[in-house]
């Protein structure tokens, strides 16, 4: 049953916590289809999972696929102290997300994935992007990011193609196990994953 929420004048669907996907399953590797409505219930009800989903896992971010459900959408936030800026990014939702690099500056960081287990990863990206997508509201979000804004944006976007990060990685970038990771960086916080 949907509970109506009388501060935000709206139905909010109750929240699942699904399984998330890892590495070898095939919902991870198929091109996610484009969604016809952004504003259907069913898409509500599909965010409000993922949120769940993602809230239960610890991480910052989730596409859709690692649900299991092959539709263009992700969400996000980043913490203010992952945030070049210092200020952090409210949650945000993006159905049928768009990005393009703004010049060819690349950043290399270690990044991490609810689907890629007990890892981080080396993965470069670009430095400055624009974002732009719809809203389960109608709205359209079309924002600048840089820095890890940016990167969780490219991270999540890549889900929607298929892409995880390994096969962003270039020869020379590393991948730990968590030991290793935590074994090198004894104070410096984990990367979060995405
Ligand atoms: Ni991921």
């Amino acid at each position: 049953m949907w509970l109506y929420d009388p501060m935000l004048h709206r139905h909010i669907p109750p929240m699942a916590v699904r399984d998330i996907a890892q590495i070898g399953d095939p919902v991870l590797e198929r091109v996610a289809l484009p969604v016809a409505d952004p504003t259907a219930p069913e898409i509500r009800a599909l965010v409000a999972d993922m949120a769940g989903s993602m809230e239960a896992a610890g991480g910052i971010g989730i596409a859709a696929p690692q649900i299991g459900v092959s539709l263009r959408v992700v969400l996000f936030f980043l913490p203010a102290d992952r945030d070049e800026a210092g200020q952090g990014v409210a949650l945000t939702v993006l159905v049928n997300p768009m990005i393009e690099a703004l010049d060819d500056d690349m950043s290399v960081e270690f990044e991490g994935c609810l689907s890629v287990p007990d890892a981080r990863g080396e993965v470069p990206r670009a430095q400055r992007i624009r974002y732009r997508g719809a809203t389960p509201d109608g709205e359209i979000i079309e924002r600048i990011a840089e820095g890890w804004h940016a990167r969780v944006v490219q991270h999540e976007c890549d889900h929607l193609d298929g892409i995880l990060y390994p096969e962003r990685m270039d020869e020379d970038d590393e991948m730990l196990d968590m030991a290793e990771w935590r074994a090198r960086n004894a104070t410096a916080p984990e990367p979060e994953q995405a």
